[in-house]
């Protein structure tokens, strides 16, 4: 059944996703404010979403919130409430404690209770019901993301009128793995849900259509999988489900005007000459999580003093760990690891005004991580498994003087695109990884003004304007299974 709403809120495209674009906050004082919220997604729906009439449907960060529509920096946002238990149940255990280490290689080892599926089935109700309410006839609902998997085909029981489409943002594990997942099939069954079903990368999309071919009865054809879940109702002609990468991208423009400006480029100059300007600035800037692979690359750059192949005089890391998810044990695990980790590097090896980390649990403003990314180096994207990973684009569109050397991960979804003008690394094979951060520190300006030449192209060609259009392009003209129906959204017809 679709709840009632004010039936003046209807909207041609809503966007589904565990977080509005902005965070609630309240201050010591009881006032209540709101700022951007963490992870790519804002950065990457935002531009899309002002550009046209949609809505914005997310859980806005905090414990039992108002669920009054506002608008946000030009974006219509339609909260979804979550109480503290759900928050304990839906977001830090089944989505951040089960889906997110199972999707990420089981790096750590996921936890599976039955009393988060139910959580997690019921809040995805939720979000679906919200969203059936505020689409128009023939509207277009794109859901995001490994919390909301079961959002598809609720939605389209209520509303079978919609074109819905679904983007995973991390990436969808190998069958073997996903296996392990107790409600395997209730997953794979609600992403059918959706018309199209998009990932970061094709290995990803491979994966997912593996997991169709041995978890359901359905048929598959290259991209594509014929649903016959409407046996009952035989008016309702079969069904077409395409599943393709779509990989995701940045800003691109806007990050490389940002960073031409005065105020930024006075700023990295004075990031240099504060850290005592170090020959080489090597960074590192990840949410604190453990697929970042960020002990590695402190264990390795660590070793590299030990060695004596770098010296705190002649080089220094700068480590930005921006907090997350800091109620679930194994993110406070990892903050004492990576905490203990700096403090024994920095003490063998700091001098007086030259600290061999600077390591910084915060997170910054847009122009400070840009003035950071134009004083470093060598940039260092080591994660042992990333959907994407935007950081690194975030670099190279920084990078307009040409200038710096990326060290990215075999295992980001980026390195499919940026391969070839980076210094790919294995993070798991610390002396390969020390091996290419000497490299990248001592490469010849020639080499690596080519190199980033090379990475500039790819990332300001593929910028994010170019991903929500061809994702909502490609979704829109999947034949229709309702061809006499109006569409109330036209891909075609709006620019971001
Ligand atoms: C990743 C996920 C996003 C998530 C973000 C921040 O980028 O793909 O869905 O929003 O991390 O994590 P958080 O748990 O704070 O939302």
């Amino acid at each position: 059944a679709v709840p009632d709403t004010t039936p003046d809120e209807r909207y041609d495209l809503v966007v589904v996703a565990n977080r509005l674009p902005v965070d609630f906050t309240t201050d010591d004082d009881g006032a209540i404010s709101w700022k951007r919220s963490p992870g790519g997604l804002v950065t990457a729906l935002g531009p899309m979403m002002r550009a046209s009439e949609g809505a914005w449907v997310g859980w806005s960060g905090a414990a039992d919130t108002e669920d009054d529509p506002f608008d946000a920096d030009d974006i219509r946002c339609v909260p979804v409430g979550l109480s503290a238990a759900e928050i304990e149940l839906y977001y830090e255990g089944f989505s951040n404690d089960t889906l997110w280490p199972l999707y990420h290689d089981v790096i750590a080892p996921p936890s599976f209770h039955r009393q988060w599926w139910e959580a997690y089935r019921k809040v995805n109700r939720r979000f679906a019901e919200k969203a059936a309410a505020l689409a128009k006839e023939g509207a277009v609902v794109w859901v995001h993301d490994y919390q909301l998997q079961l959002v598809p085909a609720m939605l389209r029981e209520m509303r079978p009128d919609l074109r819905i489409g679904f983007f995973n943002h991390i990436p969808f594990p190998p069958l073997e793995i996903f296996s392990q997942l107790p409600w395997r099939r209730q997953v794979v069954q609600g992403l059918l849900g959706a018309d199209l079903v998009g990932f970061q990368r094709a290995g990803d999309a491979a994966n997912f259509i593996r997991a169709v071919r041995r978890l359901t009865d359905l048929t598959t054809r290259g991209q594509m999988i014929t649903v016959t879940d409407d046996e009952a109702r035989r008016d309702m002609p079969a069904r077409h489900v395409r599943a393709a990468a779509f990989p995701i991208s940045i800003d691109s423009a806007h990050f490389d005007a940002l960073a031409q400006t005065p105020e930024v480029q006075a700023r990295a100059r004075e990031i240099r000459a504060e850290l005592g300007n170090p020959r080489v600035m090597m960074l590192g800037v990840d949410r604190l999580d453990y697929t970042k692979g960020i002990r590695h690359r402190i264990k390795a750059y660590g070793e590299l003093l030990a060695d004596g192949r770098l010296t705190v005089t002649d080089a220094t890391l700068v480590q930005v760990a921006s907090p997350s998810r800091e109620n679930v044990d194994a993110y406070q695990q990892l903050r004492e690891d990576v905490e203990g980790l700096v403090g024994r590097i920095n003490g063998e090896y700091g001098e007086i005004g030259h600290s061999a980390i600077n390591y910084m649990h915060h997170s910054y403003p847009a122009e400070e991580m840009a003035a950071l990314y134009l004083a470093a180096d060598v940039m260092l994207v080591t994660s042992l498994r990333d959907g994407m990973n935007l950081v690194a684009k975030e670099y190279v569109a920084a990078r307009s003087d040409d200038q710096g050397v990326l060290v990215l991960s075999e295992f980001t979804g980026a390195a499919d695109e940026l391969g070839r003008g980076a210094l790919l690394c294995n993070p798991h094979d610390i002396d390969g990884l020390k091996d290419i951060m000497v490299r990248a520190a001592t490469m010849e300006p020639r080499e690596s003004r080519k190199r980033m030449r090379r990475l500039r192209r790819a990332v300001l060609e593929n910028d994010v304007a170019r991903w929500s259009q061809t994702f909502l392009g490609v979704l829109t003209a999947l034949p229709s299974r309702f061809p006499d129906r109006e569409r109330s959204y036209d891909a075609d017809a709006r620019e971001p």
